[in-house]
């Protein structure tokens, strides 16, 4: 092959996402490896745009539910002491987070999902942290892996334009992924991947404690709610979820992921039904 061949086949690897050497069989990256650790840039904080139109409904918790979320209003600090030789899980990491900008911390520090290799940013979130509602996504992509934030990329836009449906933009809503790194080459989280990253968005979820939570397609909607469930199943009504101690219930829905409706626009229509049920659920609340 000549090289300009060879440089054109590349290019168009690059262009339908094909930008990881990676093989058929899927490595589980939640196995320790000998490669190094390559450094991951601290998440961006999260920055509120200003909102473009004014929503129907209050779009963030009265301020004393949201300060309860921060740091200052939680006085016992759970310190996890490693054994020397024995990585803390990330159970017992995310346990000991007290806020926001410690669980941030902790995932950018934490070292036993290999996936942190192949990423180029940690992508933590985005949004309002005292919004009333927090969506919950599968993993990043190349352009979150780019930009460090979820959903920015073709399906980011299309989930943008449904929020602005019902009158939420990410000044009124908080928005994260149950992985925090891309896996290479945009391919499924593996199941040991999910399990593993899961105490962190359970703990996530616990720290920002939103009135209402969006689990954004079949792979977050059956990690969040341990369902087996297809999302064609579970879309479409209201679960409580529960937080790890049990005290506290959420109201909880699934929604079609954005990129399976670019793939699949007759089921917007299903979509919108979902999308009326959590504005119905804004607007009168409880
Ligand atoms: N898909 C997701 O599930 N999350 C993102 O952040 C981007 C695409």
């Amino acid at each position: 092959m000549r090289a300009d061949e060879a440089l054109t086949l590349l290019r168009w690897q690059i262009a339908i996402g094909a930008d990881e050497a990676i093989e058929a069989v899927a490595p589980d990256r939640t196995r320790p490896t000998e490669a190094p650790v390559r450094p991951v840039a601290p998440p961006p904080a999260a920055q509120p745009s200003p909102p473009s139109h004014p929503p129907a409904y209050p779009p963030t918790r009265p301020p004393a539910r949201a300060a309860a979320t921060g740091g200052a209003a939680i006085p016992v600090e759970r310190r996890v002491v490693a054994m020397p030789g024995i990585a803390a899980s990330s159970a017992e990491i995310a346990a000991a987070a007290t806020d926001l900008p410690a669980l941030a911390a902790a995932i950018a520090g934490f070292e036993g999902c290999q996936l942190r290799n192949t990423a180029t940013n940690l992508v933590f979130a985005d949004g309002n942290p005292a919004a009333r509602v927090m969506l919950i996504g599968e993993a990043p992509g190349g352009d979150e892996d780019r930009l460090g934030k979820p959903f920015v990329g073709v399906s980011g836009q299309l989930l943008d334009r449904m929020l602005a449906a019902i009158g939420l933009d990410r000044n009124s809503a908080y928005i994260t992924n149950i992985l925090p790194w891309r896996p290479p080459g945009n391919r499924k989280p593996t199941a040991a991947e999910i399990a593993m990253c899961l105490p962190f968005v359970r703990r996530h979820v616990e720290l920002v404690a939103p009135e209402v939570l969006v689990f954004v397609g079949g792979t977050s909607a059956s990690a969040m709610l341990d369902r087996s469930e297809g999302i064609m199943r579970l879309r479409g009504r209201w679960f409580q979820y529960r937080s790890d101690e049990g005290k506290k219930t959420t109201d909880a829905i699934c929604i079609f992921h954005p990129a399976f409706l670019l793939r699949s626009p007759a089921q917007k229509r299903e979509a919108w039904r979902d999308l009326l049920m959590i504005r119905s659920r804004l607007v009168t609340p409880d």
